[in-house]
């Protein structure tokens, strides 16, 4: 796929289109090590667009894996409170980022952003079975009582849940891994609200197939390989 030069910079560089076409006419552009000054040039994959020598990224879409620290938003506009988004350093920052769906502000862990809205759109969706795994810290033991409560699709305030995974990892039951297949809102903790405990604290660990880099402290980010991607998307039948 080709695409014109001034979009692509405008979108890579997070600059309007009329600032784009001021780089290009400065001389500042060059394609394939030659000074391109017009923003119609069609360019593509192949193509190596440097910006005062510096190579840039053409790529459409960008997926990045953030841990996310306590006591921030998931959303790209925090109306003044701090968002996973700002936490993303200024060179990995452009136009459209958002969060691939939300974790409480006192979640922490896995949350992917983007700025591809269809594939948010396609791991969020509960028809894509896509699951997501939770560390959960509880103020009593898991029993079996809510294991199968979990296990068998638990109706919640009259809504028949998917069937969810949840077994302890901790010698005394208090930490539990939860595997859920839908989004709503506050679920696992409403989850465990039903059977009279309280989540304590609440990370997320992995997105379908991809767990969360363990390199990553609380607020670091990097990007997501096509190969991860494709570990988030590949079926899950069952969990
Ligand atoms: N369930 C919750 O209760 N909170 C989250 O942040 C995510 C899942």
């Amino acid at each position: 796929m080709t695409e014109r030069l001034d979009k692509i910079l405008s979108r890579q560089l997070n600059i309007t289109r009329a600032r784009a076409k001021e780089v290009l006419r400065s001389g500042r552009v060059a394609v394939n090590d030659v000074t391109q000054q017009d923003g119609s040039t069609k360019c593509g994959d192949a193509d190596a667009i440097s910006v005062d020598g510096k190579l840039i990224t053409v790529a459409r879409y960008v997926y990045i894996m953030m841990n996310k620290p306590a006591g921030v938003i998931s959303a790209s506009d925090g109306k003044g409170e701090k968002t996973v988004v700002d936490l993303v350093p200024d060179n990995m920052q452009r136009r459209g980022l958002f969060p691939a769906g939300r974790l409480d502000r006192d979640t922490t862990g896995f949350v992917l952003i983007t700025d591809d809205g269809e594939f948010a759109h396609n791991i969020l969706s509960p028809v894509h079975h896509i699951p997501k795994t939770y560390i959960a810290t509880l103020d009593k033991p898991v029993d079996d009582g809510m294991i199968a409560d979990f296990e068998g699709g638990m109706t919640l305030n009259g809504r028949v849940l998917l069937e969810a995974g949840l077994e302890p990892v901790s010698h005394d039951g208090t930490v539990a891994r939860v595997v859920l297949r839908q989004g709503l809102y506050h679920q696992v903790k409403r989850m465990f609200a039903k059977h009279g405990a309280t989540v304590l604290q609440l990370h997320r660990t992995a997105m379908g197939g991809l767990e969360l880099d363990d390199g990553l402290l609380p607020g670091e980010c990097r990007y997501i390989t096509a190969d991860e991607i494709g570990q988030i998307t590949k079926k899950f039948d069952s969990i």
